[in-house]
């Protein structure tokens, strides 16, 4: 018997969404957001039709980088709640059929954490080896030009045993030595302990960046190099990051969840495609979705994206399942980056796509970068680098639930400021609006779920040029779809080469197109989207 081509796992089908849990809904009037505030907002995103929900970091943290300094890998930190409610919280998301992801944070821990407490204690402890610990060149100088991505070189020097350690990010975030068998071993099993708790997978934070050069060679200056870019930019990173041995790193991990049943992991990744696809492994041995963000960080311009999706296609390794990602905690969101029109343009490309697609909280309903006055900024990335704009905090905003104070975020003042607008722009009065941006989210979900040419159908190359790019998506026995998106905000014109290409318009980024029968010409205005079912 053959195969049902329509039958995929859960993690090719389905789709992924990302909650900030700073922002998404605070339970106790603290303004920080929490586990029994994201438990009263399952319904909302089970009729919103995702798959999957994963959480940026939970655990015991001192909060330098906002959780993504850990201090403790098996516990919850208070701000967020207790095992028990994160146990509730797993239960609950299962009882609606979806899944829960966790952020995993492998590279580096906080300062705080014992492992650390004990390696910094003297050079002969047993764990001084669990991170990278340098002498200083002759002269005192630091052991190499390495520069933390977060501003300033990447070594700090330790007073008491007078060495170096590294660190990519915060100095409150010293790099773990992975090349040690017992970090490995210590952190295999902190993926276990979340497995054994009911965990359908991880996000695995800046997988590219775990093991390095071991001669810790100087990494080279970057000849693009541009005053606006962060300081980090000044070098190329090629001993610091994407080293060969990371890939055994990566297959030990998958082989941890390959004991386990259909669990998954996600690689977060900026790298060039090439390099990038090599974090699917030998054989598929490694991440089975390395995140790929090209559309975060390509200019809005038709034929870049139309080849991108193409290059993309073709270098995926055979087994490879592709992936889109619109907008995350790092990036600026969407519409602030191509504007609110576009922002619609792009949910038809993200949702439409071969591959599995990730939404950003708030990005299904239009939220916008927050301006955060100087004075309230905490992103150390932003409170580091001040005069180049590279703080996160406009993008981690409160989700805008409704018009009552705070958005119905929270009874107390919300860590980080609200959007102005937010009693226009919320879920309440979205969900009423035929013309939102929630309602379109919805439908598309909607129709990406129930079609399988949608869902695991084949991608199609049809037409790209200065404004259009067109594709369709298809599946043996199944209706084939058309998308056709305008780039641009002036007029399109479409002509297929196909000349029987006749369809209906099932979802338009404005909806009056809807049940319209197009064929082999198709006139759009500036901003607009279709997705046409062909016949
Ligand atoms: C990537 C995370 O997404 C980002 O928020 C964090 O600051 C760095 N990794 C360091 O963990």
């Amino acid at each position: 018997m053959e195969a049902d081509a329509t039958k995929h796992l859960w993690w090719q089908e389905g789709i992924i969404y990302q909650i900030y849990p700073r922002s998404f809904q605070d339970s106790n009037g603290d303004g920080i957001g929490d586990l029994p505030g994201i438990l009263t907002r399952l319904d909302y995103l089970s009729e919103l039709g995702i798959t999957a929900i994963w959480l940026s970091p939970i655990f015991p943290s001192p909060m330098a980088d906002f959780g993504y300094d850990i201090s403790d890998y098996q516990g919850i930190s208070p701000l967020f709640g207790t095992l028990s409610d994160f146990d509730a919280l797993v239960a609950a998301v299962h009882g609606r059929g979806m899944k829960l992801m966790l952020d995993l944070v492998p590279n580096h821990t906080s300062d705080q954490h014992p492992w650390f407490l004990e390696s910094r204690s003297s050079r002969d402890n047993p764990k001084r080896d669990w991170y990278i610990w340098q002498d200083a060149l002759p002269d005192g100088a630091v052991p190499n030009n390495w520069l933390s991505m977060f501003g300033g070189n990447a070594w700090e020097w330790d007073e008491p045993t007078q060495q170096y350690y590294y660190h990519a990010f915060l100095k409150e975030q010293p790099d773990l030595n992975w090349r040690n068998p017992e970090v490995q071993e210590a952190m295999l099993n902190v993926m276990r302990f979340w497995l054994d708790r009911g965990v359908d997978g991880f996000r695995v934070d800046v997988m590219w960046h775990m093991i390095k050069d071991e001669m810790l060679r100087d990494n080279p200056v970057n000849p693009n190099y541009q005053p606006h870019m962060a300081t980090y930019e000044q070098l190329l990173p090629v001993y610091s990051t994407d080293q060969p041995d990371v890939h055994d790193v990566v297959m030990q991990m998958r082989h941890v969840l390959n004991s386990y049943p259909e669990r998954m992991m996600i690689g977060e990744i900026y790298l060039p495609l090439h390099q990038l696809v090599a974090y699917y492994g030998v054989d598929g041995k490694g991440a089975h979705l390395p995140f790929n963000f090209q559309l975060l960080t390509l200019p809005w311009e038709a034929r870049q994206i139309a080849a991108a999706v193409d290059q993309y296609e073709g270098v995926l390794p055979v087994d490879g399942w592709p992936n889109w990602v619109l907008g995350n905690h790092d990036q600026p969101r969407i519409t602030s980056r191509v504007g609110k029109e576009q922002a619609r343009v792009a949910a038809l490309l993200l949702l439409t796509l071969r591959g599995t697609p990730t939404i950003y909280y708030g990005d299904e309903i239009g939220m916008r970068d927050v301006p955060i006055p100087f004075e309230e900024v905490q992103d150390p990335q932003g409170l580091n680098m001040p005069d180049k704009n590279l703080s996160r905090d406009p993008s981690r905003t409160p989700m805008q639930w409704n018009k009552s104070p705070n958005a119905g975020f929270s009874e107390g003042k919300p860590w980080l400021r609200l959007a102005r607008d937010f009693a226009r722009e919320n879920v309440e009065r979205q969900k009423e609006d035929p013309y939102s941006m929630l309602t379109l989210y919805r439908r598309l979900i909607k129709l990406r779920q129930q079609e399988p040419s949608l869902r695991v159908g084949d991608y199609v190359p049809v037409y790209s040029d200065t404004q259009l790019i067109a594709y369709i998506r298809q599946l043996e026995g199944h209706p084939r779809f058309l998308i056709l998106l305008n780039l641009s905000h002036r007029p399109g014109y479409f002509k297929a080469k196909d000349s029987s290409l006749t369809g209906v318009v099932a979802i338009a980024t404005s909806p009056d197109w809807e049940g319209t029968p197009v064929n082999d010409t198709i006139s759009l205005s500036g901003d607009e989207g279709l997705v046409i079912r062909l016949t």
